[in-house]
């Protein structure tokens, strides 16, 4: 069985979808050589001197140039009367193309990227693909809902359900998984994936959907350069190539990875053309719609025709032919008595043999009868060789792809032996399988310590969860922090000198804000119901793409006026920072961990964003507020997060919606698990802050972190050792990314 659960070579003609459904998978991992051999990426340098304007100039030719081409297409098949068949077989065609739009930068942002403003602007671009703040809203949902209204309800499924049909050719999952694919490895294509997002903007609507308007179908939103009215004057053209200049200014080399991307990306683009157009031009052509339509029913036919002879032969033979290559069947037919070429009405074949007493009765169905009759209103007489086409085989699958699939990764990854070393090693996006075990277990044991400390905490979640309960929960935890605040001492009041000090040890862990939510920029989470919220949380935390708004930005401005200068969060001098106590890295390396497993502990991170969102609203950044205007300091960030955290409007009220939308879709499709997927809920709840790591201090009250990030922990420092030696330590994979 594949990762997926379904059993590898069983599937026919199944190569790449079986590549596709893999790699749609958020924690999938390839090797980077394995990509670069499957992509047939070209090495910097090797592409031409175009230069990126160059490339955009070639892009918006041949997309004109293909328009056109469409265009007289679906003419021909409007002279035909076989619009809707023309309408049907592109929508189908591209479905699986559709389904990826957007993809290619879901996998740029990481934590030691937070604050690059190019990063920022990618997310923008990103944040308009997912359709940010709605569910189902990103343009691969827009294009379900054109299937949808085209009637063809059966393709509007999920990508997994998608690359199960087995009537869309294995060649079409082609550019939709490679994309894909190396959307899962920014850290070592970063810059080629900025050059196809260039490609991609420049490219605007593709040439096979605008065509569709024709058919009354909204294909605006397919337009991969259009932003919505938010986005302000900028179009996407625009932003994409500002993020290219700023990676062209880094070097030559970076310069010849975009463009040997955006090259990549337009070759690979007239590739799919090309086998897009072969299924539109059957479905405009009569002999060819037929011939297909043959191919199909060929084999179950041959099993009942022995004994009638065609031309010398059985039909059943010509029909085993036909499998491979329907024309000779075809033109034999042309020439036959069951077909009067030019009259469809007085055909045998379509009159007395379906007739409901003749022999072929229901083997046709409506719409193959429709076929056959405008094949044969469309013969003048016998067929001869040269009006025929026979629809081209699949092209042989790559054998690079079963290596990619996980038999060739040659990068293994390290395993961290420190909390430093795990906090810089996971700074960026992809983990090698080494790392990802690493995560793996970190999470397991933090979760395993949270799970006890819930049995004896006073801050949980409620015991079960029911429609409408957390809403109401939430609201009842903001009155006591309210309540809170107002008893409290508005003297009691810590020294400048801990403020100072707990402001830089929540540095490693506040300059990462979000990076629980990391996994939730993956194109199909962040555009579902569950996901949806967390991503437009975590595009907050970011700022919307305005660096000012970055809040790990605010951060670091405060920290400045603090005196305290700390390197890029990236780079592995800030790990190492000696400033920073270890212990200050222990919540912040389990956020990491979270951010890179979205799909293995979703629930438990649901509930770890709810309590890390409501943790200081309405009391503690109340408080700090106060403790930080007594000694003069910036308020901006608590200010920012009692805000924007909000229990009715706010992060804490999306956390809600967000488990609630989960919980709905347990109870619907596994009731039977209700229950154990609450506990891991309630278990990551209690995970921002386990016992014996709930110390009382006035950090906690100031709520923009847990004081067990603060503070060491004796009791368990025993359990680190054991978890750091678990593995010998191995040469870093690449970490960080490029742009
Ligand atoms: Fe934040
Ligand atoms: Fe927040």
């Amino acid at each position: 069985m594949d990762c997926l659960g379904l059993q590898p070579g069983r599937e026919v003609n199944s190569m790449w979808r079986q590549f596709y459904r893999s790699v749609s998978n958020p924690e999938s991992f390839l090797g980077d050589v394995s990509i670069r051999r499957l992509m047939g990426l070209a090495a910097p340098g090797e592409t031409g001197a175009e230069g990126l304007s160059g490339v955009r100039v070639q892009i918006e030719l041949w997309r004109d140039e293909q328009a056109r081409v469409y265009r007289e297409l679906a003419s021909q098949a409007a002279e035909l009367g076989n619009q809707r068949e023309f309408a049907e077989a592109l929508l189908v065609h591209s479905a699986p193309l559709a389904s990826v739009l957007g993809c290619w930068l879901q996998g740029m942002s990481a934590p030691g990227v937070f604050e690059d403003s190019a990063q920022l602007r990618l997310m923008e671009l990103l944040a308009h693909d997912v359709g940010v703040g709605r569910p189902l809203a990103s343009r691969a949902d827009h294009f379900k809902s054109l299937l949808v209204q085209a009637g063809l309800t059966a393709y509007a499924v999920s990508p997994f359900e998608l690359s199960t049909l087995p009537d869309l050719p294995d060649e079409l999952f082609e550019l939709p998984a490679l994309l894909q694919a190396v959307s899962r490895r920014s850290d070592a294509f970063g810059d080629t994936l900025c050059g196809i997002d260039y490609a991609w903007r420049a490219l605007g609507l593709s040439p096979w959907w605008a065509v569709l308007d024709a058919q009354q179908l909204d294909v605006r939103r397919l337009d991969l350069n259009q932003l919505n009215e938010s986005a302000g004057d900028s179009s996407a053209l625009e932003i994409s190539q500002w993020v290219c200049e700023q990676v062209a200014n880094q070097g030559n080399i970076r310069r010849l990875q975009l463009e040997a991307g955006a090259q990549w990306l337009f070759a690979a683009l007239k590739t799919f053309n090309e086998r897009l157009l072969v299924h539109c031009r059957a479905a405009v052509s009569p002999e060819r719609l037929m011939g297909k339509m043959i191919q199909r029913m060929a084999r179950a036919g041959a099993v009942y025709h022995q004994d009638y002879k065609m031309e010398g032969r059985s039909l059943a033979q010509w029909l085993r032919e036909a499998q491979v290559n329907p024309v000779p069947l075809l033109e034999m037919l042309s020439r036959s008595r069951l077909i009067v070429p030019g009259n469809a009405e007085k055909s045998l074949l379509v009159n007395t043999l379906v007739a409901p007493n003749g022999r072929m009765f229901r083997i046709f169905s409506e719409a193959d009868l429709s076929v056959i009759r405008k094949w044969i209103d469309g013969l003048s007489g016998p067929i001869q060789r040269a009006e025929t086409a026979q629809v081209p085989a699949p092209s042989p699958c790559n054998t690079v792809v079963p290596q990619a699939l996980g038999e060739g990764i040659q990068e293994q990854g390290q395993w961290p032996k420190s909390l430093r070393e795990a906090y810089f090693v996971l700074q960026g996006r992809a983990l090698a399988p080494r790392t990802q075990a690493f995560a793996q277990a970190y999470v397991t044991r933090w979760l395993e310590q949270s799970r006890r400390s819930l049995q004896n905490s006073e801050r949980t979640l409620p015991e079960s969860w029911n429609v409408g309960v957390l809403r109401e929960w939430l609201l009842d935890k903001h009155d006591r922090h309210g309540q809170e605040f107002e008893e409290s001492d508005p003297a009691a009041m810590p020294s400048r000198e801990e403020i100072v000090d707990s402001t830089l040890q929540l540095a490693p862990l506040t300059l990462i804000d979000g990076a629980w939510l990391q996994g939730f920029t993956d194109l199909t989470l962040a555009s579902s119901h569950v996901g949806y919220a967390l991503f437009q949380t975590y595009w907050d935390e970011l700022g919307n793409g305005s660096y000012a708004l970055n809040h790990p930005k605010i951060y670091r401005d405060g920290l400045r006026q603090m005196g305290l200068e700390l390197a890029p969060t990236g780079a592995r001098e800030f790990a190492e920072d000696e400033r920073l106590r270890e212990a200050s890295f222990r919540l912040p390396v389990y956020w990491l961990c979270l951010g890179k497993l979205p799909v293995t502990f979703m629930p438990e991170i649901l509930g770890m964003n709810l309590a890390m969102e409501l943790s200081g609203v309405g009391g503690s950044y109340r408080s700090a507020r106060r403790f930080l205007r007594h000694y003069g300091f910036s308020t901006a960030f608590v200010d920012l997060h009692n805000t924007i955290d909000n229990v009715t409007t706010g992060h804490s009220a999306w956390a809600v919606d967000a488990i609630d939308a989960y919980m709905r879709q347990v109870a619907a499709t596994k009731p039977a698990e209700l229950a154990e997927h609450w506990q891991r809920v309630r278990v990551g709840y209690e995970s921002l802050a386990p016992q014996p790591d709930r110390l009382t201090s006035w950090l906690q009250r100031l709520g923009i972190g847990s004081a067990g990030a603060v503070l060491p922990r004796s009791k368990t420092q025993g359990e680190d050792q054991a978890l750091f030696h678990h593995e010998p330590i191995v040469p870093a994979a690449p970490v960080g990314v490029t742009a």
